[in-house]
C-alpha cells in the first residue's frame, strides 16, 4: 500500500488541496495524518470535509484538535493559537466536531504506528532529540512511527545492531530504505504550517511493501490562504508566517 503521509494542516485548506493532489496522482490508496487538521488557519471546516471521505484514512487526534473540542485546557496555548481555535469552533458543524472528537490518539497497525506528539506523550511532547527518541523505544512496537506535532519534517533511526540512534532532516529526492530490523520515527513535517524556514507544503509517501519513505514539497496558492485568513481576522503574525515558512 502507497500511503500519503501528512500533517500538521492547521486549517490551511490551500494547501492541503495542492497535497491531496499530489497524493492521488502518486498513487496513494491509504492516508495517514498525524493530526492537528485545526488550528492557526481559517478554514479547519473545509479541512475536514477534504479529509474525511479519504479512502483507507488513519487519522489521530492533535493538540489543536484536542482544544478544539474542549478536550484540552486553552492555557496550554498562546494567544495567537488561542484566537484561531475559537474562531475554527464558531464554524464547525455537528458532524465535524464529532469527527474530531472520535479521533484516537494513537493508532497501531500491522505496518505503522501512529501518534501526534510522541509515543510517550500523544499531545505534548515535541520529539526533536536522539535522547528523546531512545526514552521513547519503549512505548510503540511497529516501526516506523509516524508523529507531527513539532512541523519539522526529521527522522530518528535505530538500525541494525547499533546502539547509537541516528537522526537529520528530510529532504526531497532522498527516498529513505526502512529496514525490517529498525526503528523509525517519521516528522512529514506541516502541510499548513512549515517552520523549517521553506514555506512550501511538506508532506511524504510511504510505500509499506518496498518499504521506503520519501518526503516532498508542494506548491499552493499561499496568498489565497494568507486573504482568506486576513479576512476571517485572524491575528497578522499567523498570516505572515505563511510566506517565511517560521
Ligand atoms: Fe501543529
Ligand atoms: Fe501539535
Amino acid at each position: 500500500m502507497i500511503y500519503g503521509v501528512f500533517s500538521d494542516v492547521h486549517g490551511n485548506y490551500e494547501a492541503l488541496r495542492a497535497v491531496l493532489s499530489f497524493f492521488k496522482k502518486n498513487g496513494a490508496g491509504g492516508y495517514i495524518c498525524c493530526g492537528d487538521i485545526a488550528g492557526y488557519g481559517a478554514q479547519a471546516s473545509e479541512c475536514v470535509d477534504a479529509i474525511t471521505p479519504l479512502p483507507n484514512l488513519h487519522c489521530v487526534m492533535g493538540n489543536h484538535d484536542a482544544a478544539l473540542v474542549g478536550r484540552m485546557d486553552l492555557k496550554w496555548f498562546n494567544p495567537t493559537a488561542t484566537a484561531a481555535i475559537l474562531y475554527n469552533r464558531h464554524f464547525l458543524r455537528g458532524e465535524q466536531l464529532e469527527f474530531i472528537a472520535g479521533l484516537p490518539e494513537l493508532v497501531e497497525r500491522e505496518d505503522f504506528t501512529l501518534v501526534h506528539g510522541s509515543p510517550k506523550s500523544h499531545l505534548k511532547e515535541y520529539l526533536l532529540s536522539e535522547m528523546q527518541f531512545m526514552d521513547n523505544l519503549r512505548y510503540w512496537k511497529v516501526s516506523p512511527c509516524f508523529i507531527g506535532h513539532s512541523h519539522m519534517p526529521v527522522y530518528f533511526a535505530l538500525e541494525g545492531e547499533a546502539k547509537v540512534p541516528a537522526t537529520d532532516f528530510l529532504k526531497p529526492m532522498c527516498a529513505m530504505r526502512l529496514a525490517q530490523d529498525s526503528r523509525y520515527i517519521i516528522n512529514p513535517g506541516s502541510v499548513g504550517q512549515p517552520r523549517d524556514s521553506n514555506p512550501l507544503a511538506a508532506c511524504g509517501l510511504y510505500d509499506s511493501s518496498a518499504r521506503t519513505f520519501e518526503l516532498f514539497r508542494i506548491d499552493y496558492d499561499v496568498e489565497k490562504t494568507k486573504r482568506v485568513m486576513r479576512e476571517a481576522g485572524l491575528p497578522p503574525m499567523l498570516v505572515e508566517r505563511l510566506s517565511l515558512g517560521f
